[in-house]
């Protein structure tokens, strides 16, 4: 039951590959890893997955920092064992998404080596140089993400500085010149011909910096903040791109990081149905466990992305965030309630790999603390199986597992048809089932301070939707069969007009 392309109505689980699974023993998951994982991703029901980078990369950012885009790193496999992923993933019905880091390369990709060579080589403007300021210091007062010192670094060899938003090991890439989208172009076909049916696309609103550079109020400008990009030469280099994936058969689909906090900017680079097929929304993931707050978010998002016809997406947990059951108060009840949201709301979902698990971010020692970024918590290992080391026979892996690993791994919650598991197997299930839940509209409904009520209707398909914010029992006068219970307690009976405590429930 689907109405336009697949990703509307899909459910993608993002897979972080190093801390997945690990097939060869060595503490760091990788792409077999997956692929052997796939029956149970398919027993979950999602439709797709996306991986955050497995490209060939010295991993100063985990990955983030590609020095080859058209290879995989030895640490996650070969590209053969990419093609087989994809193969048997498509043979399960599961579509492949890859990450895409186009605002930026290594410093060891030899397109940077070749730049920093000498001011006249001919990949110099394939990256941000300039001279020092008058002063000698960095051109402009902009920062760098993690360190939070200048995102500018001094270049002995050449005497310039050359621009990084992010680590000095990721240089930006020089988004003006065009044999640098050409190049950039290529790595996208590379991947469209190998199968993939789209991109995540790595914090894409920033690809093109302003043309003057100039300095930014405050200085301490975050990568939110568009000041320092230029929008309109973005929004065209987003136009190429569309047309490149929209020239493949089969619906390939985009996906933007644009990190910046305005659903109503969020909404531009869907431009007018020919830039982003989809973007991440993230005012919502930063919304705290609170109805109001919540309702806010949602009639935003229907808003904004409504005047624009853009679909939304919906997400609640990454790799760069701590987990939204910590982020909530580390709360199973809330957990549960935030799935049912989840995966009702009007939109594409995206789930991140253990959340199905009921996963707390992991509590990681001084000691093993790797990411500058400070990210370490969310990255945890995921426990497969009851026993320690579950399921990461070999080396101790690249992180701590995150807390209770043993009773909330896979293993133990297959057994538990209560588990939160099976809670979102329900979900994923209930969202396939219900046109109303695909591509019904959304409407908010009066409801109980606390609480957070919506409808979404298709023709004669309707289901309601309740979620109880708090932790007290909430009544509230709604009609209907309970299809789905965040705690399990009365499916397939008429609701009761009684919400338990941190209770959602789906009526139909
Ligand atoms: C956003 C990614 O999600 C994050 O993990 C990464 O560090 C930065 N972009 C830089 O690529």
């Amino acid at each position: 039951m689907t109405n336009g392309p697949w990703w509307k109505n899909a459910v993608v689980y993002q897979i972080y590959p190093r801390s997945f699974a690990d097939s060869n023993g060595d503490g760091v998951g990788d792409l077999e890893g997956i692929r052997q994982r796939l029956d149970h991703l398919a027993w979950l029901g999602v439709d797709a997955i996306w991986i955050s980078p497995f490209f060939k990369s010295p991993m100063a950012d985990f990955g983030y920092d590609v020095s080859d885009y058209c290879d995989v790193d030895p640490l996650f496999g070969t590209l053969d064992d990419f093609d087989a992923l994809v193969s048997e993933a498509h043979a399960h019905g599961i579509k492949v998404i890859v990450d895409w880091v186009p605002n930026h390369s290594s410093d060891q990709h030899a397109w940077f080596v070749e730049s920093r060579s000498s001011r006249d080589n001919p990949k110099r403007d394939w990256y941000i140089w300039r001279d020092p300021a008058p002063d000698g210091g960095p051109p402009n007062n902009w920062i760098g993400a993690f360190l939070e010192g200048s995102a500018w670094t001094f270049d002995e060899t050449t005497g310039q500085y050359y621009l990084h938003l992010f680590l000095p090991e990721q240089p930006d890439l020089n988004w003006r010149n065009p044999d640098v989208i050409e190049a950039m172009h290529d790595t996208l076909r590379f991947w469209l011909d190998r199968g993939v049916d789209g991109f995540r696309m790595d914090v894409v609103m920033g690809i093109v910096k302003r043309a003057d550079l100039a300095d930014v109020e405050g200085g301490l400008v975050q990568m939110a903040d568009e000041s320092r990009y230029d929008p309109p030469a973005v929004h065209e280099r987003l136009r190429a791109i569309r047309t490149l994936l929209d020239s493949y058969p089969g619906d390939r689909v985009s996906v933007g990081e644009v990190f910046v906090l305005s659903t109503a900017r969020v909404a531009e680079y869907y431009g007018n149905n020919d830039e982003l097929h989809l973007s991440f929304n993230f005012p919502p993931l930063f919304a705290p466990w609170d109805a109001d707050k919540w309702r806010h978010r949602i009639e935003r998002t229907e808003t904004e992305l409504g005047r624009v016809s853009a679909w939304p997406t919906w997400v609640l947990s990454n790799h760069d965030n701590a987990r939204h059951r910590t982020r909530y108060g580390s709360s199973e009840g809330r957990a549960r309630a935030a799935a049912v949201m989840l995966l009702t709301l009007r939109g594409t979902t995206f789930l991140y790999e253990g959340e199905e698990l009921g996963l707390d971010d992991a509590i990681v020692p001084a000691e093993r603390v790797v990411d500058p970024g400070g990210r370490d918590g969310c990255r945890a290992p995921i426990p497969w199986t009851a026993d320690a080391p579950h399921g990461w026979n070999g080396a101790e892996p690249w992180l701590p597992f995150p807390p209770a690993a043993g009773d909330r791994s896979v293993e133990t919650l297959l057994a538990d048809e209560a588990s939160i598991l099976h809670l979102y197997r329900h979900l994923i299930a209930a969202k396939h089932a219900s046109a109303a839940l695909q591509t019904g509209d959304l409407t908010l409904l009066a409801a109980p301070d606390g609480v957070l009520a919506y409808e979404r209707v298709l023709d004669e398909d309707a289901r309601t939707v309740l979620v109880n914010f708090t932790g007290e029992p909430q009544s509230i006068d709604a009609q209907g069969i309970v299809d789905v219970s965040s705690i399990g307690t009365g499916e397939g009976e008429p609701f009761s007009g009684l919400l338990a405590p941190d209770e959602a429930v789906i009526l139909s």
